[in-house]
């Protein structure tokens, strides 16, 4: 499922204005992300998840950098009304891991806040109510500690295991094959020396039923790209996500 081999490519499509607020905003608050984060093809990603890897009864999908926790609600939503309970099973557990402890604290409780200002003057808020009302049968709004949250119905929490790690670390733990690892906007918080260290473990690690996917902060401020290319992996035709070739 090379690029290379599609007719018709695909390349996420964000305004630049927003783009470059995000990308900002992102410098300023490391930990900065929210539900169905539009750098993704959720559903698409989902499909090629399920094609990719039909005839198997499992697949290990690892999220690194997980924040807390928006990610991976994220995708097991997106699993689950995809492709259905049944056929969303074999993904999960998702093991999520995130270098911050307390994020993590955050993401056990599956109580999430909604973005403050002022990533609202950038209509990231808005973003995340119109995901939130599509798929609210997953998630109920409340007041968490005086702030706007949702809290994340049990469904979909169970499928999900978060944890405190470094990638550098966790990566010593992950399956070699049928494993997907979301290395999500973060790669510039690893500096030059970390993000050639990071592709090289990937490409060492994981054989040719792999794959990994990175962000849009990911391809415009690191050199995650190319990096990974230089490393073994090649683009498929879903945006952002890569595949390690033989
Ligand atoms: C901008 S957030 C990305 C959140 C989410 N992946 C997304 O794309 O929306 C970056 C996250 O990377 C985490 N992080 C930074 N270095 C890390 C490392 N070495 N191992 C694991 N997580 C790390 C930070 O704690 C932060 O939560």
């Amino acid at each position: 499922m090379k690029v290379s081999n599609m007719q018709n490519t695909y390349t996420p499509k964000i305004p630049s204005f927003s783009s470059n607020a995000r990308r900002t905003l992102n410098g300023l608050a490391p930990n900065f992300t929210y539900f169905f984060r539009n750098d993704f093809q959720w559903k698409s990603f989902a499909a090629y998840l399920n094609r990719k890897y039909n005839g198997l009864n499992s697949v290990n999908i690892y999220n690194a950098a997980c924040s807390d926790g928006t990610e991976a609600f994220t995708l097991a939503i997106s699993l689950i009304s995809k492709l259905g309970k049944d056929a969303a099973k074999k993904f999960f557990p998702i093991k999520a891991h995130d270098i911050n402890e307390s994020l993590i604290v955050d993401a056990k409780s599956g109580i999430v806040p909604l973005l403050p200002f002022p990533y609202s003057l950038v209509d990231l808020y808005m973003i995340k109510l119109k995901t939130l009302f599509r798929d609210s049968r997953y998630m109920t709004f409340m007041k968490h500690n005086g702030k706007r949250s949702v809290k994340i119905n049990d469904e979909i929490r169970r499928n999900i295991d978060f944890k405190a790690g470094n990638i550098f670390s966790e990566i010593n733990n992950m399956e070699r094959k049928n494993s997907v690892i979301m290395t999500r906007n973060m790669w510039m918080y690893l500096g030059d020396s970390g993000q050639e260290r990071l592709a090289k473990r990937l490409g060492e690690r994981f054989d040719e039923s792999c794959l990994v996917t990175i962000g849009e902060y990911d391809v415009n401020a690191s050199r995650a790209v190319e990096l990974l290319e230089k490393n073994g992996f090649e683009k498929t035709y879903v945006g952002n996500v890569f595949e390690k070739m033989k």
